[in-house]
C-alpha cells in the first residue's frame, strides 16, 4: 500500500481538529470567531489553496478537491454547532423565573385635549365648512401692524384700551388677533374669507375675568358687496353650531378704530333663555363678540381699494366661549396648567 502524502496527513488531521474546536464552543460569539477563523476571507482552509504550488503536479487536483471537502466539513459543522447553541439560549430564556408574560404594565395615565384647544378644533372645523382658510399668525408683532395699519394711531386713546407689553427691540406681543386681517390682504388675493385663532397678551391685572394671555379667533371676510346682514347669519351659524342650539343673536353699536360701522353681537342668554338671571346680570342678553365692516383705512393698509372691496371682521373672545360652554367660572384656571381642573375636561 502506498504511504499517504503529507498534505493528505495535514488535512485529515485538520478536520479532526476544527471538528473538536467547533463542538467545544460554548457559546454564539465564540462559534462566529472560529468561523471567521475557518472559513474567512483570510481564514485558515482557504488559505490552504495557496500551498498548490508546492504540491506533486500529479497530486493537485486531490489536494483541491480535499480542501473542497475540509471546507465543506467545516461548514456543516458549524451549523449544527449553531442550532445547538440556539436552541439552548432559547431554553434558558424560557426557565428564567424572573420573566413574567402574564405580567402587565400599570395603568397608562391618557392625556386629553385642553377644553381651549377642543372649542378651537370645534370653531376650526365649522368655519373650514364655510370656506374659510385656517391661518395662523405670528404672536410678536410690530407696533405697525397691531396698532397702525388698523388704524389706530399713537395719540388714539384706544391703544390705552389694550395695555401692551412691549420687547426691547420695539416691537410688542399682540393685544389682539387683528392685525392678522392686514397680514391676510397681503398674503391672499380677493375675494378670500379666513379665520386666525391664537393667543394675544395684554398687561393689565389679572381677576376671575381678566388674564395677561387669552385666546381669540379672529374672522375675515372681504368681497366686492359685503352686508351686515351676511356678518349676522355667518355668527347665528357659528354660535349655533358651537353651543349645539339655535341662538338668538342682535347687535348694538360699538366702536372699534378698524371697523365702521362697528357692533357689539349679544347672544340670549343660555342660562335663564332672555328671562333675566346672575349669569346675564338680569338683563337676558349676553355681550359675546365685537364685530363690523372693515374701515376703508385698514382696505387701504392691506393693499385693497376701499371703493372695489368691502369686508366684515369679527373678534372673538375664545376663552370666553370655552367658560360659557363648560361654565368654569375664573379665566385665570384655563392657562394656570392645574390638572385637578384640566383632568375634568
Ligand atoms: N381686536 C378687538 C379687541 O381685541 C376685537 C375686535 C373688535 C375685533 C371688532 C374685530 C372687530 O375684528 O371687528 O378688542
Amino acid at each position: 500500500m502506498s504511504e499517504l502524502p503529507d498534505w493528505q496527513i495535514e488535512i485529515d488531521g485538520a478536520i479532526g481538529r476544527w471538528q473538536t474546536d467547533i463542538d467545544e464552543a460554548l457559546t454564539l460569539e465564540a462559534l462566529r470567531s472560529l468561523e471567521v477563523r475557518a472559513l474567512g476571507k483570510q481564514g485558515e482552509i482557504p488559505g490552504l489553496m495557496k500551498r498548490i504550488p508546492q504540491i506533486p503536479p500529479q497530486d493537485r487536483k486531490a489536494f483541491g478537491q480535499a480542501v473542497n471537502a475540509l471546507q465543506t466539513q467545516a461548514a456543516a459543522a458549524i451549523e449544527t454547532r449553531r442550532d445547538v447553541l440556539v436552541e439552548a439560549l432559547i431554553a434558558t430564556e424560557l426557565n428564567d423565573t424572573s420573566f413574567d408574560p402574564t405580567q402587565s404594565l400599570a395603568p397608562l395615565r391618557r392625556g386629553h385635549t385642553h377644553p381651549l384647544s377642543t372649542v378651537q378644533a370645534d370653531i376650526e372645523e365649522i368655519f373650514h365648512s364655510m370656506g374659510f382658510h385656517v391661518l395662523d399668525y405670528p404672536e410678536i408683532e410690530s407696533e405697525f401692524d397691531n396698532f397702525e395699519a388698523l388704524n389706530i394711531p399713537g395719540w388714539h386713546p384706544a391703544r390705552e384700551m389694550q395695555d401692551t407689553f412691549w420687547l426691547d427691540n420695539g416691537h410688542l406681543l399682540r393685544t389682539h388677533t387683528s392685525p392678522g386681517q392686514v397680514r391676510a390682504m397681503h398674503e391672499f388675493q380677493a375675494p378670500f374669507r379666513a379665520i386666525f385663532p391664537g393667543k394675544v397678551f395684554r398687561y393689565e391685572a389679572t381677576d376671575a375675568s381678566h388674564e395677561h394671555t387669552f385666546h381669540q379667533v379672529e374672522g375675515l371676510m372681504i368681497d366686492r358687496k359685503v352686508t351686515v346682514g351676511h356678518l349676522l347669519d355667518s355668527m347665528r351659524t357659528l354660535l349655533s353650531a358651537i353651543l349645539q342650539r339655535e341662538v338668538e343673536i342682535r347687535l348694538r353699536p360699538g366702536y372699534f378704530p378698524f371697523v365702521e360701522p362697528g357692533f357689539e353681537l349679544d347672544i340670549r342668554c343660555q342660562v335663564c333663555a332672555g328671562k333675566g338671571c346672575s349669569a346675564c346680570k338680569r338683563r337676558g342678553w349676553l355681550e359675546l363678540l365685537p364685530c363690523g365692516l372693515v374701515h376703508p383705512n385698514v382696505l387701504r393698509a392691506g393693499g385693497l381699494d376701499p371703493e372695489e372691496w368691502q369686508g366684515w371682521a369679527f373678534g372673538l373672545g375664545l376663552s370666553r366661549l370655552v367658560m360659557m360652554r363648560y361654565g368654569v367660572p375664573d379665566v385665570r384656571l384655563l392657562m394656570g396648567g392645574d390638572l385637578r381642573f384640566l383632568s375634568q375636561f
